[in-house]
């Protein structure tokens, strides 16, 4: 099931098999872009929505978390309560919502674990989630942007896909997205569609303030910053890799990480 909250009806949602023409409903002025960010309704993916909203973006933010994208559904960033692990909710987003010029994927999860600690469930989470949700995205994007002949697709990898001890998972996911970035490139070239990765490194959101404090500061003081990052700069990046100006950069994975994907470290 997919709940989507139509901006200008108060707290009113629409469950279901939609009722209305959502069309009917976008306030999109016509020189109006509409891009889709999975997992925006908090951190580096709210942070990306509310860029391409100052870009003259309509922006469709995509998320699980119903109590957070409540707090953020605003007139230029609507929140969708879609999962995208699920091809139901997944075809049912750009049912209602494409045509779109811009497809940012960028929700994801950890459950970290040295490998002999690592359950079965905890690997099957977060390749679900990082490597098909992205995947399920992608194709549906895919087939709208290949009859349009245009698009742009970025995906958030991460630096981990590197090699982080302790992120079997979460590493093989991201390498995947790379691998699924470059692949895309190819086959969607030639139809005027970019797809690029950016791939931060310790960017400061609630997935990274979950960690401990003591392993939080070693990671900083790994960092050649020995900063972390803001979602603000993970989101310029992509903001940027959305606009018409990079038609001719495609299948590049680009690093948001402080100069830690150097690998100099402590
Ligand atoms: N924070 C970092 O340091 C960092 C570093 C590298 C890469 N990343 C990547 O950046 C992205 C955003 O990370 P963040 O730190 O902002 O995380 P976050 O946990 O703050 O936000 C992720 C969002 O994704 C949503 N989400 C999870 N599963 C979903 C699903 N099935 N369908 C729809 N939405 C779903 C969550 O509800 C959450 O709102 C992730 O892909 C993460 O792997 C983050």
């Amino acid at each position: 099931m997919i709940t989507v909250i139509l901006y200008g009806f108060k707290e009113e949602y629409f469950s279901g098999r939609i009722q209305v023409n959502y069309q009917d409903y976008k306030t999109k002025a016509m020189n109006r872009k509409t891009a889709i960010v999975t997992g925006a309704a908090k951190g580096i993916g709210y942070a990306v929505a509310k860029k391409l909203a100052a870009d003259n973006f309509e922006v469709y933010a995509v998320d699980t978390d119903e109590e957070s994208g409540r707090k953020i559904h605003s007139e230029t960033i609507r929140f969708v309560n879609a999962d995208i692990c699920a091809e139901k909710d997944v075809e049912e987003i750009f049912r209602m919502i494409a045509p779109i010029d811009v497809l940012v994927n960028n929700a994801g999860i950890v459950r970290d674990n040295m490998i002999w600690n690592m359950p079965v469930n905890d690997f099957d989470a977060v390749m679900n989630v990082n490597l098909k949700g992205t995947w399920l995205m992608c194709r549906a994007a895919a087939i709208n942007f290949k009859r349009q002949g245009s698009g742009r697709i970025v995906n958030i990898a991460s630096r981990a896909w590197l090699g982080n001890r302790g992120q079997s998972n979460y590493s093989a996911s991201k390498a995947g997205i790379v691998g699924l970035t470059r692949v895309l490139a190819l086959e969607l070239g030639k139809y005027n569609v970019t797809v690029n990765a950016v791939a931060p490194g310790l960017i400061d959101t609630p997935l990274t303030r979950a960690l401990k404090p003591e392993v939080l500061e070693k990671l900083i003081e790994a960092q050649p910053t020995r900063t972390m990052g803001q979602p603000e700069d993970v989101a310029n990046l992509v903001a940027f890799l959305a606009s018409e100006t990079t038609r001719f950069i495609t299948g590049q994975t680009i690093y948001v990480d402080g100069g830690k994907s150097i690998g100099a470290g402590l």
